[in-house]
């Protein structure tokens, strides 16, 4: 069986943890995308023009653990822009989202774009200032500095890049449930993105 489950939204609303909990819960294969335009972002860094760093891109260079840091989120946030890049990426997010045994597929454009067909999707989002403070806390953990404003800063710049790009920007699909996290803990937004999922496979 084929079911995918598309989970959208921005930066540090809870998307991955919730996106790594589902598939857990369900046993599903999980994709996080960002890895993808991070791989390709990376590249970018030492000179790979990122067509082709994204033409060439392979699943062993998806190594979340390399490609965690502020430059290349910075920089994967500028080859997303590239209409080329997204394309050459497609392929490899589609294959994954139909693979048998179910897959949870996360990013900005996956109910949009990549699987409008998936059978469930969700729109994950916190407010700003809300995602800044789970940002901050983050980066402190990590032993990396950064003032909460700073922080802010970014992520209200990279919200602007995702949402005004003219190819694939972030917006949640017309039938995607919105899960706003502001105010829930992990357990609590889990709990509300897993019990959505059951409704959809409730009503096949
Ligand atoms: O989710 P993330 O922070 O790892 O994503 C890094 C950048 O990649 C982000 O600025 C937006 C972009 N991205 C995208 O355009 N489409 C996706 N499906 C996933 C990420």
């Amino acid at each position: 069986m084929a079911f995918t489950i598309a989970i959208d939204g921005p930066a540090a609303a809870g998307k991955g943890t919730i996106s790594r909990a589902v598939a857990d819960h369900f046993g599903f294969a999980h994709l996080d995308t960002g890895l993808l335009y991070r791989a390709v972002g990376a590249r970018t860094l030492d000179g790979t023009d990122p067509i082709a760093a994204a033409r060439a891109l392979v699943a062993a260079d998806l190594d979340a653990g390399a490609l965690r840091g502020q430059a290349v989120a910075d920089a994967a946030s500028k080859v997303a822009v590239i209409a080329d890049v997204r394309a050459a990426l497609v392929d490899f997010q589609r294959a994954f989202a139909l693979r048998s045994g179910g897959a949870v597929v996360d990013g900005r454009d996956i109910g949009t774009v990549i699987c409008p067909e998936a059978e469930a999707k969700l729109f994950i989002t916190a407010s700003p200032e809300v995602r800044a403070e789970r940002r901050h806390a983050e980066l402190l953990e990590r032993g990396q500095g950064a003032t909460l404003d700073a922080v802010l800063a970014e992520i209200h710049a990279r919200d602007e890049r995702d949402m005004s790009r003219a190819e694939a920007p972030l917006r949640p699909a017309p039938d995607a449930v919105m899960i706003d996290t502001s105010a829930m803990s992990i357990a609590e937004a889990v709990a509300a993105a897993t019990e959505a999922v059951e409704q959809r496979m409730r009503a096949r």
